[in-house]
């Protein structure tokens, strides 16, 4: 039983070392959240046809994945999208992934 509690304490300190910044968030479940939501509808029309340059253009506003999570839930309010903060985390990891890189 310690030995176990051991290893599992040690492996929960690697997990928390190594992870990215959303360690709970599944960048594939994001993508799905993502599209069902129609988040790109909006940065479209904004970005003159293609959403995703609002995620990779140089004045983009998110410095850290901390505002980047925070700018999910802004923007899932904004739709509606009543997502659970495991759901938020999705969706910031797949956008983490794919166009921010923090680390
Ligand atoms: C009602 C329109 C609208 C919808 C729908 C919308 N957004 Fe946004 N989004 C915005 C606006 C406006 C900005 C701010 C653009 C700026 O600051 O120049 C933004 C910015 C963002 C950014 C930050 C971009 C940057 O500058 O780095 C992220 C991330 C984002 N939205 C995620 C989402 C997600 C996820 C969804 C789906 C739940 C979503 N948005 C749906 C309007 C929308």
């Amino acid at each position: 039983m310690k030995i176990a509690l051991t290893i599992m304490t040690a492996l929960m300190l690697a997990g928390s070392v190594l992870a990215a910044p959303f360690p709970k968030g599944d960048p594939k479940a994001g993508k799905a959240l993502f599209d069902k939501a129609k988040c790109d509808a909006c940065h479209a029309s904004m970005m003159g046809g293609d959403g995703t340059k609002l995620f990779t253009r140089p004045e983009r506003k998110m410095k850290s994945a901390d505002a980047l999570l925070k700018r999910v839930q802004f923007c899932a309010g904004q739709v509606g999208a009543q997502w659970f903060s495991e759901e938020e985390e999705h969706v910031a990891a797949y956008l983490n992934r794919q166009y921010y890189k923090f680390p």
